[in-house]
């Protein structure tokens, strides 16, 4: 556990926005992070940044999640239960999901990021939440520097929410997730469009789990940028959910709104769709920009600081409140 100082932040943030920490650990082991919590309380964690702004220099300690490790802890009939420690990449490990025939992550194929952070905010893509797998977390708190455990339950998961996010945030550092899969006979989830239009293109019927994460992975290249390639955080924006009587309003002059129902009364619209009417898709201000491909996606070219990606956002929200009266909310986590 070496603390090195005055590092550049770029690798370690899939927007690559050029920030320094002033100073920075990489933790690898658990008991690493006990040591560390003893003598630390002040920091600020990163472990697969795939969903952050950093819009200046980190004047904390920085410390990197980087606990590798999956066991499995038992096997019934019909399903796994795994523990998977925080700091191992989410694709990764579902490519060796499916690799084992473990059935239930699918449809999460593609997604950036590290397990250690997918239940933050209940990552979610073609009709599957990782909320319907997880079995339990285990986090250190950072004031007693003790494991807790959550159930599925204490996790309170929501659409892109949990308790981390709320109740709990910056309390407990989350050092593995554990997850009940199934081994023979797998639930799939082909119903989202775009995966039933692609199956039947390749003729598939019977899709095997590697059938579907390959569509996903398809279709997720076709439209969402490689922050390899092109700095981003995946959906910037939250699917906003407003009130039927809006919805039918905002209908009546846009027949084509795309809109999926969530309860009686309230209607979820999707963000990407408000975005490239309000014609901001593919444009590009400097090095930020709206993808050109999937309007709820903000880019970096190359040097565009998080000021200026954050402002291209503020631009986005006030066209959409003006012209829609709907307010847009930040999906990804803006240290400012
Ligand atoms: N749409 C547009 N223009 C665009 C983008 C989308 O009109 O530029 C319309 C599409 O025509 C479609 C609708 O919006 O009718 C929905 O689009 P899509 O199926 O691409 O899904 P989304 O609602 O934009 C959500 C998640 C994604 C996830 C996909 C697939 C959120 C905020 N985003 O996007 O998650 O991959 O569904 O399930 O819920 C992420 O969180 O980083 C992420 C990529």
């Amino acid at each position: 556990m070496t603390v090195q100082e005055n590092i550049s932040l770029k690798a370690y943030n899939t927007f690559g926005i050029d920030v320094k920490a002033r100073r920075f650990v990489s933790i690898t082991s658990f008991y690493e992070l006990q040591q560390l919590l003893k003598t630390e309380k002040d920091f600020f964690l990163i472990s697969g940044g795939s969903n952050m702004l950093l819009t200046k220099d980190i004047d904390k300690l920085v410390v990197l999640i980087d606990i590798k490790g999956t066991s499995i802890d038992r096997e019934e009939e019909n399903s796994v239960y795994l523990t998977v420690n925080a700091g191992e990449n989410w694709h990764e490990f579902v490519l060796w999901c499916i690799a084992q025939n473990y059935g239930g992550l699918e449809n999460l194929s593609l997604i950036p990021g590290n397990v250690g952070t997918c239940p933050i905010q209940n990552i979610g893509a073609y009709g599957v939440e990782v909320k319907d797998t997880i079995t339990k977390v285990e986090a250190l708190e950072i004031e007693t520097n003790k494991l807790v455990s959550f159930s599925n339950e204490a996790c309170n998961f929501g659409y892109r929410n949990s308790i981390f996010k709320n109740d709990v945030k910056e309390k407990y550092i989350l050092t593995s997730v554990s997850f009940k899969l199934t081994t023979k006979k797998h639930q799939l989830t082909t119903s989202y469009g775009a995966i039933e239009n692609e199956l039947a293109l390749l003729n598939i019927t019977a899709p095997s789990l590697k059938n579907i994460s390959d569509t996903v992975i398809a279709i997720r290249k076709s439209k969402l940028p490689d922050p390899k390639k092109i700095g981003n955080s995946g959906s910037f924006f939250k699917n906003p959910v407003i009130s039927k009587t809006q919805f039918l309003a905002l209908q009546k002059e846009n027949p084509a709104i795309p809109n999926y129902p969530v309860s009686k009364t309230e209607i979820k619209i999707p963000a990407g769709w408000l975005v490239e009417q309000s014609g901001f898709k593919g444009r590009r201000f400097g090095d930020a920009g709206v993808h050109e491909k999937q309007a709820l996606v903000l880019v970096n070219y190359g040097n565009a600081t998080g000021k200026e990606i954050f402002q291209l956002a503020e631009k986005i929200q006030k066209k959409i409140l003006k012209k829609f009266e709907i307010s847009l909310e930040i999906e990804v986590n803006v240290i400012a």
